[in-house]
């Protein structure tokens, strides 16, 4: 009766894999704070991508991890057509074609050796008009090597509106922008640091924002939409459940929600711990999400969701 009548469900096509792809390891490197989650190298990310196609995932977004020494002031490894996510774009591409939607994170703090979204200016404050720039040809690499949508996720003021016109500049309009919309400034980013080996000292309060603002978020929404922006996103998922209600119930473009390193890392550390129930935790959140107006959630769990959802009765 509960399955007949139940106002929610979940489908593996509502799940995407984010994923890390380190540069110059022979071996996945697993990340402490996330118990589950590695480090991929280009051939096992490859292995990840099409497993999670298998099980019905929809999209995979992936962060590229380039060697230290690669990194520097202006982020350069984000905007080299053999930088690792690039390279990792074209490695996918080729192994799951258009079956996977290929979506790549479009921001310079896993390439800058101070470890900020953006450049920053002669005082050390992140420049956002400069950053643009940056944005632009990141936009541009990724869209040149097979990316299908771009996750412009720094912030800055205007990144959508460039990276739109830096795609139809380079005749690349059929790729798609998933905008970052609501982006909160959040310590549930945590273990996403250790992932992509974060330099970053200090914090991101001048372009994230604040955990107080609701209002603040519409506004956001508002001009991505104007910018050009095909899909919105609010991240993280679970503490902001009322932005995410809010945004859906506001716009008529596809609404995703990222469910983030800290999320998961708080369910699986308290799983092993035998305090809470990890399946029943982990599909009550992606519930919740998915009940509060998100139609696409990322999530570090979407292949082993899916695979469960698939072999469930649904
Ligand atoms: C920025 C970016 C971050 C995440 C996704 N894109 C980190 C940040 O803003 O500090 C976090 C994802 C997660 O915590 O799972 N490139």
């Amino acid at each position: 009766m509960r399955r007949m009548v139940a106002e929610t469900r979940l489908h593996p096509a509502d799940l995407i894999l984010p994923a890390f792809v380190r540069e110059g390891i022979t071996e996945p490197v697993p990340i402490q704070a996330m118990p589950g989650v590695v480090q991929h190298t280009r051939d096992t990310l490859r292995k990840a991508a099409a497993e999670a196609l298998e099980a019905g995932v929809s999209g995979i977004m992936l962060f590229g991890v380039p060697e230290d020494e690669k990194k520097d002031g202006a982020g350069t490894a984000g905007t080299d057509p053999d930088g690792i996510l690039q390279v990792a774009i074209r490695d996918v591409k080729a192994e799951v074609g258009d079956e996977l939607i290929i979506m790549s994170d479009l921001c310079l703090d896993e390439y800058t050796d101070h470890g900020h979204c953006g450049v920053l200016d002669a005082d050390g404050r992140v420049d956002n008009d400069a950053t643009l720039e940056r944005y632009a040809e990141m936009a541009q690499v990724q869209a040149d090597a097979g990316v299908h949508v771009v996750g412009p996720s720094g912030m800055m003021d205007g990144q959508v509106g460039v990276v739109r016109d830096a795609l139809d500049t380079i005749g690349k309009e059929d790729v798609s922008i998933l905008a970052y919309t609501a982006k909160y400034s959040s310590a549930f980013y945590g273990p996403f640091r250790e992932a992509v080996g974060s330099s970053l000292r200090g914090d991101r309060k001048t372009y994230q924002q604040d955990p107080a603002n609701l209002r603040e978020s519409m506004r956001e929404l508002a001009l991505d939409l104007e910018e050009g922006a095909d899909m919105v996103m609010v991240k993280p998922a679970g503490p902001y459940l009322d932005v995410l209600a809010k945004v859906a119930e506001s716009v008529d473009v596809p609404v995703a929600a990222y469910q983030i390193s800290g999320e998961y890392a708080m369910v699986e550390a308290a799983a092993e711990k035998g305090w809470i129930d990890r399946d029943r935790a982990i599909f009550e959140t992606l519930t919740g999400i998915r009940r509060a107006g998100a139609k696409m959630i990322l999530t570090y769990w979407a292949t082993e969701v899916a695979q469960k959802l698939s072999a469930a009765r649904g």
